[in-house]
């Protein structure tokens, strides 16, 4: 499969390299690792929303009119996956006019290494004027995206994005495989994944650093 089919990585700038170091290194605290997530989040947002449905905007400056663009109100529903994926759901809502956000609770089974999911406020019929972007940091085998898609798939969903910050290649692989429609947009493509379902280089457990629960 072509890896770069529908796979947006953003540019390693020094701006974006920096908070990954921040992200992976063993030595940040809970709260260094949430600011620099914030700071990723922001820049994956701006990239992702690049292909958002916008309309023309008439503005009024003090001394001319002129032109810009709006994002279309609640024409967004961020899909986080809990509990990492709500590190992502600030940088949207900071850009999108009244999304609405509609959490999804899953866990990966660490024998399988399948999700479980234990909560969906996906509505049964989703509108099909919304564009759904699931939120998860970490797309490892693809399977917690994989489900989230599908739930989304099955009240209808017209458009599904995904957006992560870090991903492998096999998560990649696993979702386009099911789904090649659905873009990714990621912060960094690493390596591969190790026999726990980790991926290396990585930056261990995203859940449990940001939430300060190792
Ligand atoms: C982690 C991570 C993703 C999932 C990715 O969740 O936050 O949701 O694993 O793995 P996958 O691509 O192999 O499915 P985890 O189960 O650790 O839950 P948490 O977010 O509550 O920590
Ligand atoms: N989930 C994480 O938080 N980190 C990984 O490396 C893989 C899954």
């Amino acid at each position: 499969m072509d890896l770069s089919r529908n796979l947006h990585v953003l540019p390693p700038t020094n701006a974006l390299r920096t908070r990954l170091a921040v992200l992976r290194s063993t030595f940040t605290t809970s709260s260094a690792f949430r600011e620099a997530a914030l700071q990723i989040g922001r820049m994956l947002a701006e990239r992702a929303l690049e292909e958002h449905p916008a309309v023309v905007l008439g503005v009024s400056t003090p001394v001319e009119n002129t032109f810009e663009l709006a994002f279309p109100e609640r024409s967004a529903a961020l899909v986080p996956i809990l509990r990492a994926g709500n590190a992502l759901v600030e940088p949207f809502c900071e850009l999108l006019p009244n999304p609405s956000v509609w959490h999804v609770g899953m866990s990966r089974d660490h024998e399988t290494k399948r999700p479980r999911v234990y909560s969906n406020a996906i509505p049964k019929e989703v509108p099909p004027t919304k564009t759904c972007y699931v939120l998860d940091p970490m797309l490892a085998t693809g399977g917690s995206a994989e489900e989230a898609v599908r739930l989304l798939a099955e009240g209808g969903a017209s458009k599904v994005v995904f957006v992560g910050i870090v991903g492998a290649p096999e998560g990649v692989r696993r979702l386009h495989g099911t789904y090649p429609d659905v873009p990714v947009y990621l912060a960094a493509l690493d390596r591969c994944l190790n026999d726990d379902a980790y991926i290396l280089p990585g930056l261990g457990d995203f859940g449990d650093r940001y939430y300060n629960s190792l």
